[in-house]
């Protein structure tokens, strides 16, 4: 039997899904030793391996076939826009893709005024504003702490993940439109799908039970 391979996006989303792969008798107790610097990691008996990787990676090794399975946000799988199947919602993780900003920015929303958007996520953010609302602005690509953009007068709003909401209110934004729901999904290769259909479908049809509990 070959090994199937499954990706994981680095963090909080991975310890979660490692559970989720405990709960369905696929284990992997080497990934739990904190020290160790390896960076894949073996379940002989079942002939998975796991890796972890930058979440914005994880569609790419998938959509090539160097992972079977991928767990990746769902703000990701839209950003990449890479070729594979999503195939399920973990339900975890959930947040939204909001346009956020000071209250006056939603004036200027309103009016369709070319206003400049700061966003990790430029992909979502032109796909958004173009293509849906029909608007032409500026979209300049941030790496993180988005929410500095409005305050320093980089741009008058922000594309960006919204989960409890405290960044924003401390820091006197908040939500204008809401752009789409997020959560973590489980992406599988368009080949794998087909090849190793029994295994993989067995994977998922086993998650979701422990999803839906
Ligand atoms: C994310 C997101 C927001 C924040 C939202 O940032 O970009 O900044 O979390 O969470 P909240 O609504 O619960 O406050 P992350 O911590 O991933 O870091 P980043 O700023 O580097 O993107």
């Amino acid at each position: 039997m070959r090994y199937l391979t499954v990706a994981l996006a680095k963090g909080r989303l991975a310890k979660k899904a490692m559970e989720i792969f405990e709960n369905i008798g696929m284990p992997c107790d080497e990934m739990k030793d904190k020290e160790s610097r390896k960076l894949i990691f073996t379940n002989e008996d079942k002939r998975i391996k796991y890796f972890l990787s930058k979440p914005s990676d994880v569609p790419t090794f998938v959509e090539y076939g160097a992972a079977d399975i991928g767990i990746v946000g769902k703000d990701t799988i839209l950003e990449e826009g890479r070729k594979l199947f999503e195939v399920l919602d973990l339900k975890t993780g959930n947040c939204k893709m909001c346009v956020c900003g000071p209250k006056e920015a939603a004036e200027k929303l309103r009016h369709h005024e070319l206003i400049r958007v700061a966003t990790k996520y430029p992909g979502i953010a032109t796909d958004y504003f173009f293509n849906k609302k029909r608007q032409t602005v500026e979209i300049i690509k941030l790496n993180g702490s988005v929410e500095l953009a409005p305050l320093v007068g980089l741009s008058e709003v922000i594309v960006d993940i919204v989960e409890t909401g405290a960044t924003l209110k401390e820091n006197g934004l908040e939500v204008l439109e809401e752009i789409v729901p997020l959560s973590a999904r489980m992406i599988v290769n368009q080949v794998s799908m087909k090849m190793e259909n029994e295994r993989i479908t067995k994977i998922i049809k086993d998650v979701r039970k422990v999803i839906e509990g």
